[in-house]
């Protein structure tokens, strides 16, 4: 059973437990002994049912069963054993008596404890998530044996003893968990003295600019993109409230071919909390990076920065303002960077978007129609800018995925009726000939491809040129239901590499450092703020431990997913390697990404190599997410700043 699955079925055995172990309780205060006695009856196979849900997903990952083994388990059993024992043979007799009466507090107070214990692993898993820690352990405790006692209404004596202790464990809980945290997480490492970055002593953020000059042979691309508030005209002729680069939305497409030095000049005029640029998925230097707070200041109204980076790798990539990157994102602060060489042919770049409530392909509400000459090479080159993920389908002609986040992949097979899911920032080039349109007569003739966005809104209409535009069959072509075809599994799609650049290191290398990030939801403090926040490692941003690495080090994460969302993961600065999911390597093309969907119960492998010294963030992509909480940054060693902003998200 897949982990997700399990993790549901757990929930619904201690939603169980905690309702049958509570109802017989207030069966029995009620004078129902019978009820008392078949829920009793439900409650101890139901509390066994738990135990073993349990023991499942600790097999799935100790980070599945952490908190539950540690607390909420030793609870339920501990109280279930007292109860069982105290209340079993007393409630039988009097289920069996007419008239028999069950509400004596030796019976009503031992089943509503094992009630409140079980609730009580549920509010563990809910509130404070993975991991369970001393003070959690002992806040619980507290919370239960206070509704106990209130419960029981003991006599003075045991009253006064039983409140002291409580105070005594509850203070010692909340005292735990003002203990100072660790403000890095080494992964294991040593450092590297000596190692490139570290040389010369400390290394200030702001030298690691980009070059002045172009590659020899290169030119300067050149791009002036000023923030504003404007109100965009969409295809269709709907206006909306956006915050635009020069204007428009999405912001001026950058291109560039390899050997070009990029040199954008961002001006905010009138973006009131700020704005920057991060070239989302290039591995720029890390001052170029965009980040506010960290490799810069926010850009405010009136002011100004450059950007500079050489075009050292082709692909398709974005751009977007991280300063309140979330609403910024949303109201249109992005737009598209790729680095050629373009297709002969048709080369369209689709950044997917959904703007005033509807899916938007470029500035395209509707879809983009292309007339093309059959035989003309074509590309696609598909950006999800949302928060969560997309699934497109393209019809009417095979088709190869050849390119994800940036990088080719190894021997792309030919595709047909399969869904691809695109992670949120993440990027997919699709390629084929455009074909001729059918000739028999009884085939639909009119667009041959299309391309469309979850299973339902056109992004891409191609019509081969010298065909009518009929509009009655393409309809009927488009109007396929896309929804069943199969979704691709890209970790077994192309073809494998053992060796080379492609594959510099596996899963049987020697790490340097090992982090893992395990995320989940909780209660935790976000920039100071307490909130029902998005947690890694059962912290907010900015208190979760920095990632230290040293130039060269070879770095292994493990990104694990405990809740009941998506989180597409990003981290800056750096392609990372596919290792493994879920304990399965890949069998196809070797997987770098700079954005990975980690789905509720998954467990991602994945490896980079440190070689562009820096301070990166590291967040979920969802950037509410981010906002929640679920963000981190990854330093080098030696390399400081003189930025201190809170913000990064
Ligand atoms: Cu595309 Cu830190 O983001
Ligand atoms: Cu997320």
């Amino acid at each position: 059973m897949a982990t997700d699955q399990l993790m549901a079925l757990d929930l619904l055995a201690a939603v169980v437990t905690t309702a049958a172990w509570l109802g017989a309780g207030v069966a029995a205060a009620y004078r129902r002994p019978r009820l008392a006695l078949s829920l009793f009856a439900a409650a101890v196979p139901a509390s066994l049912a738990r135990a073993a849900s349990v023991f499942a997903l600790s097999r799935a990952g100790w980070w599945f069963a952490q908190e539950k083994v540690t607390v909420a388990l030793p609870l339920l059993l501990v109280t279930g054993l007292v109860a069982t024992v105290l209340t079993g043979p007393r409630l039988a007799l009097a289920a069996c008596r007419p008239g028999g009466a069950a509400d004596s507090p030796a019976v009503v107070v031992p089943l509503l404890s094992t009630g409140y214990a079980a609730a009580a692993g549920l509010v563990v898993t809910f509130v404070f998530g993975y991991p369970a820690t001393w003070s959690t352990a002992l806040i619980t405790v507290a919370l239960v044996a206070t509704a106990v006692l209130v419960t029981w209404r003991p006599g003075s004596v045991w009253r006064r003893a039983a409140t002291a202790a409580i105070l005594v464990i509850g203070l010692a809980g909340a005292a735990l968990a003002f203990l100072p945290a660790e403000a890095t997480d080494t992964g294991g490492g040593m450092g590297h003295p000596g190692e490139p970055g570290m040389r010369g002593g400390p290394v200030a953020l702001t030298s690691l600019r980009g070059p002045a000059a172009p590659a020899p042979g290169g030119t300067v691309r050149r791009y002036t993109l000023t923030a504003r508030t404007a109100t965009v005209t969409l295809s269709s002729g709907q206006r909306v409230a956006a915050w635009t680069f020069n204007g428009q939305v999405p912001g001026p497409p950058i291109t560039a071919a390899v050997g070009d030095l990029v040199e954008v000049r961002l001006r905010n005029a009138d973006i009131e909390p700020g704005v920057t640029l991060h070239w989302h998925g290039y591995d720029v230097p890390s001052g170029e990076d965009g980040v506010p707070g960290l490799t810069q200041e926010a850009v405010l109204p009136g002011q100004e920065f450059v950007y500079r980076f050489l075009a050292n790798r082709t692909g398709t990539y974005w751009y977007h303002t991280h300063e309140v990157s979330d609403r910024g994102v949303r109201m249109g602060l992005y737009g598209t960077l790729v680095v050629g060489p373009r297709t002969m042919g048709v080369d369209v770049t689709v950044p997917v978007h959904t703007f005033a409530g509807r899916l938007v392909f470029g500035d395209h509400d509707q879809p983009i129609g292309v007339r093309v000459a059959p035989g003309t090479p074509v590309r696609l080159r598909l950006i999800n800018t949302d928060n969560t993920p997309h699934r497109f389908t393209l019809g009417g002609t095979p088709y190869k995925l050849v390119s994800v986040d940036g990088t080719d992949l190894n021997g792309p097979g030919e595709l047909g009726r399969v869904g691809l899911r695109l992670p949120a920032g993440g990027r997919y080039d699709l390629a084929f000939t455009m074909p001729s349109a059918p000739s028999a007569p009884s085939a639909p003739s009119g667009p041959v491809a299309v391309l469309k966005a979850d299973d339902r809104t056109p992004a891409v209409r191609l019509a081969p040129t010298g065909e009518s535009a009929s509009a009655a069959p393409s309809v009927a072509r488009s109007d396929e239901d896309t929804s069943g075809w199969p979704e691709l599994d890209l970790t077994r799609y192309g073809t494998a590499v053992t060796s080379g650049s492609a594959m510099p290191f596996t899963a049987a290398s020697r790490f340097d450092r090992r982090f893992t990030l395990v995320l989940d939801r909780g209660l935790a403090l976000v920039s100071g703020r307490p909130m029902y926040a998005h947690t890694v490692n059962g912290r907010a941003f900015p208190s979760i431990p920095m990632q230290m690495v040293s130039a060269g080090d070879l770095v292994r994460m493990t990104v694990v997913n405990r809740g009941r969302e998506t989180h597409p993961w990003h981290l800056h600065g750096h392609r990372v390697l596919v290792l493994a999911r879920d304990g399965r390597a890949p069998t196809g093309s070797p997987l770098w990404l700079d954005t990975f969907d980690v789905r509720p119960g998954e467990v991602w492998e994945v490896a980079f190599r440190a070689a562009n010294p820096g301070l990166w963030m590291n967040h979920c992509h969802n950037l509410g997410h981010a906002d929640q909480g679920m963000a981190l940054h990854l330093a080098y060693e030696g390399v400081t700043t003189p930025f201190h902003g809170a913000h990064g998200g």
